[in-house]
């Protein structure tokens, strides 16, 4: 499983934990966020430093594919000329759905979402809803912070196998 953007790696050792017969890599670009994480490293989880494009083309190219992929409070880009850096209007984004299995998308800008699944069906994927969720146990860092000062949360679950 991949937790890309995983920040600190907190959410990837919560992701450890809820399915134990995976392997669950967490791959953050920054070094600093990664070095915060305080917790021993659960034995089914690993956390990388890398480029998100960089690693999912890399694990493209070598055939591995994850079962489940989750994409937790990605930066928003939210100014229009940043449209490119959204993963949906990045140029990953076709090697990102490739890596098939199952996509959770989490944000708190319904935007993004909707944009996320509206390329994801031009790309001929299955859209489900874009639907917003409660939470009681909080996955990530930003959800918890989100979920606390009352933001609204959303989530895309896409089916990536063809
Ligand atoms: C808003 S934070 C969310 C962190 C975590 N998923 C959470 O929900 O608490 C976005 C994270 O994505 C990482 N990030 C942004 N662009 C990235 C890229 N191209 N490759 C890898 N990580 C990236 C940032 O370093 C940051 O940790």
């Amino acid at each position: 499983m991949l937790d890309s953007g995983c920040g600190t790696g907190w959410s990837t050792a919560r992701l450890a934990e809820r399915y134990p017969d995976a392997i669950v890599l967490g791959v953050d670009q920054s070094a600093a966020r990664l070095e915060r994480f305080r917790e021993p490293e659960l034995p089914n989880m690993r956390r990388v430093r890398a480029r998100a494009e960089d690693f999912w083309r890399l694990l493209a190219a070598d055939g591995i594919r994850p079962a489940r992929h989750f994409l937790l409070y990605p930066n928003p880009w939210p100014k229009a000329a940043q449209l490119r850096r959204r993963w949906h209007g990045h140029p990953v984004f076709a090697d990102l759905l490739a890596l098939g299995g199952s996509l959770e998308l989490r944000t708190n800008w319904r935007i993004y979402a909707d944009e996320f699944r509206i390329a994801a069906g031009t790309c001929g994927i299955d859209t489900p809803p874009v639907v917003s969720f409660s939470v009681d146990s909080p996955l990530t860092p930003f959800e918890r912070k989100y979920a606390e000062s009352g933001h609204r949360l959303y989530r895309l679950c896409l089916n990536l196998e063809k």
